[in-house]
Formats: structure tokens, sequence, C-alpha cells
């Protein structure tokens, strides 16, 4: 099986996922059934679009297979029924752990025993993201009764309200501070006549634009024109090549589009939006606006670009070849009084290296010398900034309402020293260093939540696809969630990977509301992704309408 892994350039994907090329939802070939099943069946990723193509419920064929993973303090072994996506209910199969020298017998129990309940823990409001494309290249509503008998459906089950993303191409597609705000009025009619909360995204990255992808939309026209002239408006890697799905943190304060420094076409996109729909803020109805920072709308780095050739796990490559960036470093080191500094690192491999194959990111490596830790702390510090200065603009745009940034996890190499991917990512984070309390305490200065994916990959799994990537999303998790718990930001997650089994949904739920945490801290929001018409379809919505009663605190019964 040839099991491709791209990097996320559509809007919300963030963890890199893996991609088999586009297999028909329904007929997977045995082979691809032979994998742990706690991922999602790899089908319903093979691209956004085909979870929206109404191919019926997701089945992943027909040979039984086993899963394992660990279940708080036992290691179940489940036998996996035909249907793939349900545990069958009395064949598990636990054995304790094997740091329990006890009693090393296994024994066979219900899966009863394994779910936790629920019922009286907080309420977690649960958000579902609306389709890509809700809003077409024309800025209008492509299918509004469709999707308004899809809303009524998502209220039925008490969902909270819906997310949308507010594609600056679409909007501001044409001339600079020209908006066309058609197609998201009718749309927040129609939520706001279900009651249905609106979490709206300020998504100034590109969608799409990966072979395959069918949803496409690039930067706003008159954007790219500039670009055209003057590439350096573009993140770029060392080769020299562009990446033109966000606008490079080099020119925040540049005056470079048509007058305006990018910061401020950022506001004043942000500041037309409040107006436009002020009856929308007024009444509630938007609760929650989430700003866009960077690539796939996250404050990282675009440092894993499959469109450059990166594969997972490749380690990525440093994002500061513009001008603009290149100019930022030189006059960091001469600040530093040493103007030498001012150069990126050479001996750091390329996007598909690994962390031991390169001077600067194996163990001892050069990331932990004076001139590494000079460049990490510059790159970690100009990702910083930009969040701090968006951030503080969008507070000013939007007085008085929730703001919320989004980062990504980059799991891959964590359990390394140096944690490369994150490094060229722009989270300075090695085993030495907390590279995310800083990033928590930019949000609290802004009241900001943290919107953070990968709460439902399991490190066992990663281990099983990837063992040499030395990926631990877990342990990410729980570092992120404590920084921003230290620093009393609030923090909300949206799983990274389609989910429609229990057993993905367990996995939400015990990170949204961690059992062991003394002070029963949790998740404030959860983004669920997404809108499509395999979650539609009986048995994945019943499941859904489980997980969102648990989320919310209430009792289930276990077998339903
Ligand atoms: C988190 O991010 C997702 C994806 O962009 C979004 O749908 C959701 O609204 C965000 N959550 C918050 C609390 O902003
Ligand atoms: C970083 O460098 C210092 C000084 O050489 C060394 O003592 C320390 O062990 C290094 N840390 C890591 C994680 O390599």
């Amino acid at each position: 099986m040839q099991a491709k892994v791209c990097s996320i350039s559509m809007g919300f994907f963030t963890a890199p996922f893996l991609l088999v090329t586009r297999l028909p939802a329904v007929t997977l070939p045995a082979a691809l059934v032979n994998v742990p099943p706690l991922l999602p069946p790899r089908s319903s990723f093979s691209s956004t679009r085909s979870l929206d193509r109404p191919s019926g419920c997701l089945s992943s064929g027909s040979a039984p297979l086993f899963s394992a993973r660990w279940s708080r303090n036992a290691f179940v072994m489940a036998n996996v029924g035909q249907s793939g996506d349900t545990l069958t209910e009395d064949s598990a199969l636990v054995m304790n752990s094997p740091d329990d020298d006890d009693n090393k017998q296994a024994i066979v129990v219900s899966r009863k025993i394994e779910e936790r309940c629920f019922a009286s823990t907080p309420y977690i409001p649960v958000y579902v993201m609306l389709p890509l494309d809700v809003i077409n290249n024309q800025g209008k509503m492509g299918n509004p009764e469709i999707l308004a008998e899809q809303l009524r459906a998502l209220k039925s089950i008490d969902v909270d309200g819906v997310m949308v993303d507010i594609w600056w191409g679409i909007v501001e597609a044409s001339a600079p501070r020209v908006y066309n705000w058609n197609g998201y009025k009718h749309l927040f009619q129609i939520a706001g006549e279900l009651k249905l909360k609106l979490q709206v995204v300020m998504s100034f990255h590109e969608c799409g634009g990966n072979v395959g992808d069918d949803v496409w939309i690039p930067l706003p026209q008159w954007v790219t024109e500039i670009g055209n002239s003057n590439p350096d408006i573009y993140f770029t890697d060392r080769e020299g090549r562009r990446n033109r799905e966000c606008l490079s943190w080099g020119i925040d304060r540049k005056r470079v589009l048509v007058g305006r420094t990018a910061v401020e076409v950022y506001f004043d996109y942000m500041r037309s939006f409040r107006v436009e729909f002020d009856e929308f803020f007024e009444d509630g109805t938007i609760s929650e606006i989430q700003i866009g920072l960077g690539p796939c709308g996250e404050l990282r780095y675009p440092s894993y670009p499959a469109k450059h050739g990166w594969r997972y796990p490749g380690i990525g490559e440093f994002q500061c070849y513009d001008e603009y960036l290149q100019n930022g470093l030189k006059e960091a080191a001469k600040a530093r009084g040493h103007p030498l500094l001012g150069k990126v690192p050479q001996n750091v491999g390329s996007y598909n290296s690994q962390p031991h194959e390169t001077g600067f990111f194996r163990d001892g490596g050069d990331y932990n010398n004076s001139y590494g830790r000079f460049f990490l702390g510059w790159y970690s510090k100009v990702l910083i900034d930009h969040g701090d200065l968006v951030l503080s603009l969008a507070k000013l745009a939007f007085e008085g309402s929730h703001i919320a940034a989004k980062i990504s996890g980059v799991h891959w190499w964590y359990k390394t020293a140096s944690h490369a991917a994150e490094l060229t990512a722009g989270f300075y984070n090695p085993c030495n260093r907390d590279g995310y309390a800083p990033i928590a305490s930019m949000l609290k200065k802004h009241d900001a939540t943290l919107n953070f994916t990968c709460v439902e990959l399991r490190t066992l799994n990663q281990h099983a696809e990837f063992p040499e990537a030395m990926a631990d999303p877990e342990g990410l998790v729980w570092q992120v969630l404590n920084a921003a718990w230290d620093a009393c930001v609030p923090m909300a997650s949206e799983n990274a990977l389609p989910c429609y089994d229990r057993d993905g949904y367990n996995k939400i739920l015990d990170n949204a509301k961690p059992f062991s945490d003394p002070d029963g801290r949790h998740l404030s929001s959860f983004t669920y992704l997404r809108l499509s018409p395999v979650l539609m379809c009986a048995h994945n919505f019943k499941e859904f309408a489980r997980f969102v009663q648990r989320m919310h605190g209430q009792w289930v019964p276990i077998s339903s």
C-alpha cells in the first residue's frame, strides 16, 4: 500500500495526515484495512472534498482485524467488526498493562469498563465546521436549501453552533477595500434563525492549492498581482521557492500592498466585517472570532509544504528567505553586536531529512550552540511578534468579543532532543526549552483562546504507522494544554482528522475533560471537522449525537 502523507494546505487540516491517493469511498482494498482502525478510514481523507460526496457510509472493507491500544491502565485488544467503525461489544480482550506485575493474565471482559461516564461533567460546547465551499468563489451560497436542512438536523441534536471560514480571497477578491459580504449574510441569517451560534474564522490564507484539491480559493487577485512583480511578499525557502498560501510576516509593517502594510490590510478587513455584521455581534450569534495568523490560518511557518516536496515525517525547512525576513535577521544580528550571526544555518538538511542526518538537528547538534540559539530565538520571535501584532489589532476591531488563535500540532520528532519539525515551524521547543509558554503568554495578553489541533491522535497509531518519526502527539497535547492553562488561557480544540467512530470520540472526550486533572480543567469548546454527507448518514449521525451529549455532560447509556 502506498500511503502518502501530505501537508495540509486546506483550511483546517493542520497535522499532516495520511493520504491514500483518491480511493473511492466505498470499496477499500483489503490491504488498507489491516491497519489499526483508530485512525479514521483512510478513504475519508483522500481529499477534503471526497467527504462531501454523497457516497453513503464509509465501510472499511470486509477483513476482520485487530486493534490494540492503551485505555487508561489496560492494554486493550479489540476485535473490530466488519463495518470497521464499531468495536464488537463483547469480544474485547483486556490485558493488564505490562507495568502491572501482579496480574499478567489476560481476561475477557466486555468493553464497558473502558468507557468513561461523562454524566455531570462540565458542558463543552460543540461546533461543526461547514464545508469549505459553503460560499462559492462568486461569493454566493451554493445550496441554501440543503444546508438549511443539515443545520436543522444539527440543531436537533443540540449542536451549539457552526464554524465558517470568511475567506479573504472571496470577500476582498477584486480590488483593495472592496468587500463582498453577501453570501455570508445569507448564511448567517439561516444560522441565526435556527439559533445556532457562529464561530467565524478570518481566513487570510489560501484554501486548497494542492494537486487533487477540489476547492481552491487563492489570495485576492490584486494581492497575487503584486506578488507577481514582488514575490518577496511570500514566504520563501532556501531554494528560493515562494509559497503563495499566505503573506510573509516580513511585510507586516511594510507598505507594499497599494499603500497599506499587511497588518493594515488585515485590520481593515476585520473592521469591515465587524461593521457589516453588527446585528449578529450584538445579539450574540457570532460567539467567537478566530484570527488567521499564517498558513492554514495557523500561527506557524509553512515549513512542511507538500507542494515543495515535503513528505511526512520530514523535518521541513526554515522559511525566512524573502527579502524582508532576511533584512530582519541581519538587523537583529547587528543589534546583537554580531553581524556575522545574521545568516540562516546551512547544515539543516532539506524537507525530508531526518534530524540525525543533519549537523544542526542531531543530538548535541548546532541547534544548541550560541549561533543556533541566536537564530532560533530570532525565528521564533518573528512568529510571536506577528501573532502579538495581529491579535492586538483584532482586539481593537472586535472589541468585546472573544478572539482565538490557532496553532498546529507538529508532533513528529517530538521524542528527539531537538524537536526539529517544531523548530522549522517556528516553535522553539527543544527538550531543554519550553517553546509554548511564550506563545501562551502572548495570547493571554490579548485574552485570546488557544485553538489546538490533534487532540485525537494517539501515539500508538503514529508509532505503528511511522515508527521512525519519533512522534508523540499525546505528549505534545499535554505540553500545550498545560502551557495554556498555566497562563490561564482557555484552550479550544478541533479534530485534525475526520472522526466517525466511538473510539475516536472517546479519545477526544478524554482530552477535552482530562480524567486526572485535579482542578477539573477542560477545553472551552470543541469544533468538529466537518459537516458532510458522511456525517449525516444515520449510523454516523447517531454516534455523533451521542458524542455531543457526552461533551455536554449528559448521561448516555453505554451501549447506545
Ligand atoms: C478552532 O479552529 C477551528 C478550525 O479553524 C475553528 O473551526 C474553530 O472555530 C476554532 N475554535 C475557536 C474556539 O475559535
Ligand atoms: C546544550 O549545550 C550545553 C553546553 O554545551 C550542554 O551542557 C547541554 O547538555 C546541551 N543540551 C542538550 C539538550 O544537548
